[in-house]
């Protein structure tokens, strides 16, 4: 017997407010629709209002992922929130999240690592889970980076929006095999020397600053195919599976031809992966919980389909899961 972490739900939320490209360049962003469309795959991006924090985004996604998991606040162990663009530099959002679902046991915290930081919280998630010292939790990826960019730099500015995800874990019985229902490994990466390739040049333990997205994206996309390659090799190569195993490909969405060249690794048609970036453009740690809620609001997951996850984000960190739905 074997403790395995289900998805019991999926919730999303994204912001009313919708940028096209066209909206950025009447902005005063020296580009062009077509560019970003060829080189990214992004068509608009949703952005938070004044008024709206990542915990408002975040408590959002939450609430619906709790209704769609059919079970209530007061049942869950605990949460745990990827996100670069916290409320404050203390305390965790989490807790905000906690506290607006009226959740008074358990605990909650945030983790940090950019755009792979919902697999990391699964991960986390997912180890309370499979040791036993949680039957529910709540994870979430929840961002505001719209408030990271430097309106005059295209290199980036048009690259990301707001958004939040969250699922719902549940312990089930398994019987240790890839036949179970539910995550079946995650594997988390990263390489500090190349930190200096994707940063923000602010920080509460340096300037005082929020600082705003500095990035070589080049260098960036050449790591990402790398990278993500080598770590979906080690995620089926870990459970002995094949990449024809594979149903459905949920990618962190940053670029569209960066999930074009990894569903051509895969052999996997196009019609097999999450594809949203179009809509959403870059959501950083919502990025993949959106793709997921996407799916599964689209009926796309059947029971017994193998998904995987995969993403990479600054750090450079990187990481993938597999799921059985
Ligand atoms: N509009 C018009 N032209 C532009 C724009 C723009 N928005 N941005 C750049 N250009 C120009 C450049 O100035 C350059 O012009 P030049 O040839 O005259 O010098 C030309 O377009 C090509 O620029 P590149 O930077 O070489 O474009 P590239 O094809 O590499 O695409 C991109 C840039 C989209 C950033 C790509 O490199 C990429 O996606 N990188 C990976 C991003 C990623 O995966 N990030 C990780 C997650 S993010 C996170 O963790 C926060």
């Amino acid at each position: 017997m074997t403790q395995r972490s289900v998805i019991l739900g999926c919730g999303h939320y994204l912001p009313r407010n919708v940028w096209t490209n066209d909206d950025l360049r009447a902005r005063g962003v020296d580009t062009t629709d077509e560019w970003i469309q060829q080189r990214t795959g992004i068509k608009q991006r949703h952005a938070a209002t004044e008024n709206e924090k990542t915990s408002d985004l975040a408590i959002a996604a939450a609430r619906m992922a709790l209704h769609n998991a059919g079970i209530t606040a007061d049942q869950l162990d605990g949460i745990v929130l990827a996100t670069t663009t916290p409320d404050c530099t203390f305390p965790a959002t989490a807790v905000k999240v906690q506290a607006a679902l009226g959740m008074t046991r358990g605990f909650a915290f945030d983790v940090q690592s950019v755009c792979s930081g919902f697999l990391y919280a699964l991960s986390v998630a997912n180890n309370f889970i499979i040791t036993g010292q949680a039957k529910h939790l709540l994870v979430i990826g929840a961002e505001t980076l719209t408030r990271l960019l430097n309106w005059h730099d295209r290199t980036t500015c048009v690259l990301f929006g707001d958004g939040a995800g969250a699922v719902v874990l549940g312990a089930a019985t398994g019987t240790g095999t890839v036949a179970d229902r539910g995550i079946l490994s995650t594997h988390l990466h990263s390489d500090g020397r190349t930190h200096d390739l994707l940063y923000t040049n602010g920080g509460p333990g340096s300037n005082g600053q929020v600082g705003t997205i500095q990035m070589e994206g080049k260098e960036v996309f050449k790591h990402a195919v790398t990278r993500l390659a080598e770590v979906v090799d080690e995620a089926l190569n870990a459970n002995h599976l094949n990449k024809s195993d594979i149903d459905w490909l949920i990618p962190h969405q940053a670029n569209e031809r960066i999930i074009l060249a990894m569903a051509e690794k895969l052999s996997l048609p196009t019609d097999r992966v999450i594809i949203t970036i179009g809509e959403h453009a870059n959501t950083s740690a919502a990025s993949v919980p959106l793709a997921l809620a996407h799916g599964q609001q689209k009926n796309k997951f059947k029971p017994g389909q193998l998904l995987l996850l995969e993403t990479m984000g600054a750090g450079l960190s990187w990481g993938a899961a597999l799921i059985r739905w």
